[in-house]
């Protein structure tokens, strides 16, 4: 697809075209962090700041990037992290992201709060999908999902931590979020304005809750951070991810670690890899940049399990960065989104390219063939 890596080299490339695509309320949802966002900017400021320097004279370099994970082969070291109220970013964009992530071999991760349910998603995913669980309150409901999951062939289990609590993202909150969209005036001038998301949603059909409405009413969640708050949120504890330890034969991934002790505690009760992750500067603006988390916490795992990492991570060159400074996989939430937003489906396996082509470029201009190479060309402050 040369001509579209021409016109889109770029992941900000694919950012412009989606924000003009895109309805005010999906894009606000989308590239919106909380408070002042400065976490969200740190994230950005701190994975530019690593620098790697190279070493020539080695004549042909042949990067090998394939990573197995979980005993599953992917192309790359990068995959794709959950996204709730998908469909209302993107209608359709589940389906998009399991298809391309089952073609090219990286992970999907399906949200609790994603539009699109388990049962559609992941036979289009197979091996490349996993589930990010979001904990809800009732034990019962809890075991209920947790089952389902798991009967669906679901091997991966993603228990994301960092949301104790809804975040007050206001951006948000001035763009009156709601699933499925509230049918007014304003749903119409939008609708009328951005044609291209409009035919998708037609095609699609209104975007729910696809996990939740067998548990919930979903058309009464009028906030869906507030909705995460009060029936999801608040209700992991150490006590809680043991039981979902118990329950799930899978590998169980805990998503949005940034403190050493949190990633040592995850160690020691039995999980298979630790996330680092601010949620994209959407939970804490005083939070620091993600990837200023990571060496400390890859220190004290010291190889015990895999880390993963995510936020901020625009380019191939980031990639690099985070898994020099000994991240084993990599995530992306808006990158893949605005992929999506700005060229539909195709735009999926675009941004996957693009992220790609970016990591083997930086491994043939630092001379390096495997990522363990990468990890020797961190220039240390
Ligand atoms: C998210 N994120 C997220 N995380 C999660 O565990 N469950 C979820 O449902 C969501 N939903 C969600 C929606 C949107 C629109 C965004 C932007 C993010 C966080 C996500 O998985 C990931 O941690 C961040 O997106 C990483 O930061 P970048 O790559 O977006 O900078
Ligand atoms: C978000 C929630 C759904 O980041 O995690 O919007």
């Amino acid at each position: 697809m040369a001509e579209l890596m021409d016109r889109f080299p770029a992941i900000s490339d694919l950012e412009k075209r989606a924000k003009r695509r895109s309805p005010v309320y999906s894009w606000e949802y989308l590239a919106s962090g909380t408070g002042d966002e400065a976490s969200m900017h740190r994230n950005r400021e701190g994975l530019l700041k690593v620098e790697l320097s190279p070493q020539f004279l080695k004549g042909v370099i042949t990067p090998d990037i394939t990573t197995t994970m979980f005993g599953v082969e992917h192309s790359a070291p990068i995959g794709a992290a959950p996204i709730g109220l998908s469909g209302l970013i993107w209608p359709g964009s589940d389906q998009a992201l399991a298809a391309a992530a089952a073609k090219h071999k990286f992970p999907q991760v399906l949200s609790t709060v994603a539009t699109a349910s388990p049962e559609v998603v992941k036979p289009i995913a197979g091996d490349y999908g996993w589930f990010q669980l979001y904990p809800p309150k009732e034990p019962t409901m809890r075991d209920a999902l947790v089952d389902r999951v798991a009967d669906l062939g679901y091997q991966t289990m993603v228990v994301t931590a960092d949301v104790p609590a809804p975040s007050r993202r206001e951006r948000q909150r001035k763009a009156q979020i709601r699933v499925p969209p509230k049918i007014g005036p304003r749903l119409v001038v939008q609708t009328a304005l951005h044609p291209a998301w409009t035919l998708a949603m037609l095609r699609n059909g209104m975007p729910g809750f696809g996990t939740l409405e067998t548990y919930v009413d979903s058309k009464s969640l009028a906030n869906l951070a507030g909705f995460v708050g009060a029936s999801l949120g608040g209700t992991l504890s150490w006590e809680y991810l043991a039981a979902v330890r118990e329950r799930f034969d899978g590998n169980i991934v805990v998503k949005g670690i940034l403190d050493p002790t949190d990633a040592q505690r995850c160690l020691d009760e039995g999980v298979d890899a630790v996330w680092v992750s601010n949620h994209g500067g959407r939970q804490l603006e005083a939070a620091p940049a993600a990837i200023d988390t990571l060496a400390p916490i890859v220190d004290q795992v010291a190889g015990r399990a895999p880390i993963f990492f995510d936020s901020g991570v625009r380019s191939g060159a980031d990639v690099a960065r985070a898994l020099a400074l000994g991240a084993d996989f990599v995530f992306c939430g808006r990158s893949f989104m605005f992929g999506l937003a700005a060229l539909g489906p195709p735009g999926v396996a675009h941004a996957f390219d693009i992220l790609v082509d970016g990591l083997l470029n930086v491994m043939h201009q630092t001379g390096c063939e495997t990522i363990d190479d990468l990890r020797q060309r961190v220039v240390t402050p």
